[in-house]
Formats: structure tokens, sequence, C-alpha cells
């Protein structure tokens, strides 16, 4: 399947793996690429610039494929050193580029002149026309459905989507709900020129995380995520557990008083417990609804040529209706 995202970073297949937070290491990223679609590092899981540096030259022991780094924007006072870990991508080699949280705007420059191009993820039309406005090459238009921060606007991928095209002139991925070939069929009708995965990535025999997380994304529903930090506009969709009940009582209680602080124990520093000692009641964790629809712990080439079969047998499906 050869679309303007495929062309765009050089990739067989197109489907992009999200930056995703203690999952994305090389491991990860390399698995996705060699499979023929494009892995990602998540930029800020590395401690500094220099740790990032090695992450990338990690991953291009493991794969000769094109590959990515995600670069997410945090609504934090002390910021973490973004001209360090730009340079790092630059200076890796690195071409393709996923960033997420607010306007990339202020490295945009750095990664033009380099020749790398950036997808931005965004949760709203309007995101993604700013994206768009300022010179970003593609977005990654991320649905309600979403693992990770779905924005406030609460639209899914059925309106999102076809909104999505009918104002763009970059080419998008779908994002968020997003597990096999019917998704990226659906994707395709809807306007997409390929999709992002996040959840059905971690439950995948690469991915570098605790086999605890990836039971829990087998056994879940449609049904076990949450929504929290609502009330702080910093909405995030979790796998439900023990801390996120604990999480959504205090936030009940507090009302609109709510401040970070109140919760930063269910929320700050969680990831390493969980996704690297498989303690899954330690926190909050990213994922989405999406795992209702993942039943299995293939490799990513199992995956991706599966959800490339799908998708054939889809297309072979609508043309034998199209004749009758
Ligand atoms: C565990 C986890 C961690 C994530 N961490 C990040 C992150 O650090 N930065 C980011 O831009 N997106 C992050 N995401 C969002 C994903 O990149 C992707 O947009 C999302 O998972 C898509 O929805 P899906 O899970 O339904 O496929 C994370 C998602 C998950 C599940």
């Amino acid at each position: 399947m050869k679309t303007a995202i495929t062309e765009m970073f050089g990739i067989k297949h197109p489907i992009i793996q999200g930056g995703m937070h203690y999952v994305g290491f090389a491991e990860m990223a390399a698995a996705v690429s060699n499979a023929g679609g494009l892995g990602i590092i998540t930029g800020l899981t590395q401690k500094t610039p220099a740790d990032l540096a090695n992450e990338i030259a990690r991953c291009r022991d493991m794969t000769d494929k094109p590959f990515g780094v995600n670069l997410t924007f945090l609504p934090t006072v002390n910021a973490p050193d973004y001209p360090g870990y730009v340079r790092a991508i630059i200076e890796g080699g690195v071409k393709a580029v996923e960033t997420a949280g607010n306007n990339p705007a202020q490295v945009l420059p750095f990664f033009k002149e380099a020749g790398v191009k950036v997808i931005h993820k965004c949760t709203s039309v309007r995101h993604a026309l700013k994206a768009q406005s300022i010179g970003c090459d593609a977005v990654s238009v991320d649905g309600f459905e979403c693992g990770g921060h779905p924005g406030e606007d609460d639209v899914p991928n059925f309106i999102l989507l076809p909104r999505a095209a009918d104002e763009l002139e970059i080419p998008f991925v779908s994002s968020g709900g997003m597990a096999d070939g019917r998704s990226l069929m659906a994707s395709i009708a809807l306007g997409a020129s390929g999709m992002n995965m996040g959840t059905r990535f971690i439950a995948t025999k690469e991915a570098p995380v605790h086999d605890n997380v990836k039971a829990a994304i087998v056994a879940a529903s449609e049904l076990d995520t949450r929504l929290v930090m609502r009330p702080l506009r910093n909405t995030e969709r979790v796998m439900k557990n023990d801390a996120v009940e604990e999480l959504l009582r205090i936030e009940k209680e507090m009302g609109d008083d709510l401040k970070f602080e109140d919760i930063i124990e269910q929320v700050a520093g969680v990831y390493p417990s969980i996704m690297m000692e498989g303690e899954m009641d330690k926190g909050a964790w990213s994922c989405g609804m999406v795992a209702g629809l993942i039943n299995d712990i293939p490799t990513c080439q199992e995956l991706i040529d599966r959800i490339m079969a799908e998708a054939e047998e889809i297309r072979q499906r609508m043309n034998a209706i199209s004749q009758d």
C-alpha cells in the first residue's frame, strides 16, 4: 500500500507506532521499523539528550530502516532541555519526528533545515490546521478513543477524521482505537493516509515492558479505561486499577479545587514501576479503549503482516460488492 505517508517517511506500510513513555525504547522502535512500519523512540523517556543520542545509536544497530523520535511538549514549569533533544535527533541522523503536546513552532525551523519530516499529533481540527499553517509535514489525528491525552473536545474518530479530511491539505494518519486491518481500511475510507497505534503495539512480543502490562491489555475490555485529570484540563485516558479508583475518588472529593499536588502520588513518576516492574496498581498509565480489540501478543512482524493481509481482504470484499 503506497500512500503519502509511506512516501514521506520511506516506509513499506502506512503504520506508525506512536511515542509511548517507558515503552518507546530502541527495541520497540526497531521491531516496528523492521516490520515495515515507522517505529518511534520516546524522546523524553531518555533522561538527558546524551541518553537519547545513545538510544538512537542503539536503535540504528538494530535496524537499517527509517525510524523516528517523539518529542512531547509537556505543560511543566521546569521544561526539559528541548534544544538538547533537538540536537540529539538531528545529529543522530533521524529523519522523522513526532511532536505532541504543545505547538512545535519553536523547534520546527531546526528540523526543516536538517530535512527532518515532522508529524504533529493533535486532537482537534483547529490544532491540525495550526500545525499545517506553521509548516508541519503531516499530522496524526488522535480521537477521543485514544490512550494517553485525548484533549478536551471529546470528538471520536468517526467524526474527527472526515472533519480533518475536509479541512487539511497535508496528509494525516488516524490515531486512537486502531488495531487491525479494519482500522486501516476505515482510516483510508475516512480520508487518512495511514494509521498510528499506541496500545496495540504494547501487546507485542518485542515491546520492552513487563509481561503484566501486556497481560493487562489482553485481559481488558473496551469498558476498562477511565478519564483522569479532567478538572485540570489535562485529561488522560488510562487503564482502570486501584490507584485510578483512588485518583477519581480524590477528584470527586476536591471538585473544582483539585490541584496537581492532590493526585501526585497516583500520576507522578509511576511509569518505571508499572512498565519495568509490572506493578500494575502503582499508578495511572495510559491505555486506549482499543484494549477491547486486543486478544493476543504477536511479534510486530506478525501483527503488521496480519493487518496488511486483512486490509487486502477487505479491499477485495469491497471490489466484489461494487461489481455485483
Ligand atoms: C502507555 C502509553 C504511553 C504514551 N506516552 C505518550 C508520550 O509520551 N507522548 C505522546 O505523544 N503520546 C503518548 N502516548 C499516546 C500514543 O502515542 C498514541 O497517540 C495513542 O496511544 C493512540 O491511541 P491508541 O492507544 O488507541 O492506539 C502514549 C500512549 C500509551 C498507551
